[in-house]
């Protein structure tokens, strides 16, 4: 067995996009072993790395909700990994746990920093970092506590195909909501509506977007989640109905701006008007629910009740630096993995 390990380092921070074999470092260091462990750690091997739009923002250094990675230091990410040692009770060799230990292949980490992997029969080893993890978690707390959807509502969601967006439509779709999502390719609005149950998918690159989504939302719309920001948000408030609920999770159509200027939204004039209320969140905000989070959404995997979406890229940790560009071009659908080392079931 190799005593090596690889890490990626932040070797600048990106102005624009992330340039392979620029922003980040592959380094090679020796691998942690289990004579390494103090009380309370574990030795972990990653299998699975998540991809997330956040990470451009984690690579700049402005004020956040987390201090930015220092150069030369790991790339922060959240990984799936399988315990090959422990001096904890809360884990033991074998067991597949979730932590932000980062984009290496292997890491000891203490203890409070895991999450078990412990969803039930009939879900997927990956559906811990997507649906049923911190992906799933994000949908399924900012509907919980600031979309609150009732039946009958109308939902718009922007980059409803990706990992976030996939989720929040099918959870809405259960609340008994009229769902209209929103993405980059006609593939994936027919995936939306084949595969997922959305009601309408519009493609937001087509000349006839803005008259689509007008078409498409007769009565306004109830709740907006924001994954994109910029001229779809605009759009999405000009079509908002009175005391609408905008959930501002992200806004990706920004993130490689330079300096990252505000994008455009003129039409602040109807979050007046219609009452309209918008809401930031993070995930963490209600990280003493992701049990509850968890096994809801891994219960509705395990039945069927929503399907995972995801893409994942083979060939290790060195195709992490070329694949978190895919976030931004629109190449994945649902939740973006790279494939650190295969897993089997
Ligand atoms: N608040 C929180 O705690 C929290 C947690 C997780 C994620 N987020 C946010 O949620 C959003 C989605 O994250 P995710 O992890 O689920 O990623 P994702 O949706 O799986 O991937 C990003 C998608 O964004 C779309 N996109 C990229 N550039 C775009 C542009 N200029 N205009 C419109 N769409 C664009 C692409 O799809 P198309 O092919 O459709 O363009 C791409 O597939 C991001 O804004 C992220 O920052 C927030």
């Amino acid at each position: 067995m190799s005593t090596k390990n690889h890490e990626f380092q932040l070797a600048e921070r990106a102005e624009g996009h992330i340039i392979p074999g620029r922003t980040f470092k592959l380094v090679e260091i020796d691998m942690p072993t289990a004579a390494d462990l103090k009380d309370g750690q574990v030795l972990l091997e990653t299998h699975y790395l998540s991809l997330d739009p956040a990470m451009r923002g984690w690579i700049q250094d402005f004020r956040s909700y987390l201090p930015p990675v220092a150069i030369g230091g790991r790339m922060r990410g959240n990984v799936l990994s399988k315990v090959l040692a422990s001096k904890s009770s809360k884990a033991k060799e074998g067991d597949m746990v979730t932590s932000f230990c980062g984009w290496t292949e292997f890491a000891i980490i203490d203890d409070k920093f895991i999450q078990p992997d412990n969803l039930p029969k009939g879900t997927k080893v990956t559906d811990a970092l997507g649906a049923a993890g911190l992906t799933g978690w994000t949908a399924y707390f900012g509907l919980k506590h600031i979309g609150q959807p009732k039946a009958g509502e109308t939902v718009v969601v922007s980059g409803a195909a990706g990992a976030t967006g996939s989720v929040v439509g099918q959870i809405c779709k259960l609340k008994g909501c009229r769902v209209i999502g929103i993405a980059g390719s006609d593939e994936k609005c027919q995936m939306l509506t084949r595969e997922l149950g959305f009601d309408v998918a519009l493609n937001y690159k087509s000349p006839t977007f803005r008259e689509d989504l007008v078409k498409a939302t007769p009565d306004f719309i109830d709740i907006y989640w924001d994954n994109v920001g910029g001229e779809i948000l605009s759009i999405a408030l000009d079509q908002s109905a009175s005391h609408a609920r905008f959930v501002m999770c992200g806004s990706i159509s920004g993130y490689n701006n330079e300096g990252r200027k505000a994008t455009g939204v003129q039409n602040l004039y109807r979050v007046t008007t219609s009452r309209i209320r918008m809401e930031g969140f993070v995930v963490t905000d209600y990280s003493a629910e992701i049990p509850a989070a968890r096994e809801e959404l891994g219960q509705w995997l395990a039945e069927g009740k929503i399907k995972r979406k995801e893409t994942i890229v083979k060939g290790g940790l060195k195709m992490a630096e070329h694949a978190i560009g895919d976030l931004f071009t629109g190449k994945n659908t649902g939740k973006l993995l790279v494939e650190v080392k295969a897993c089997e079931e």
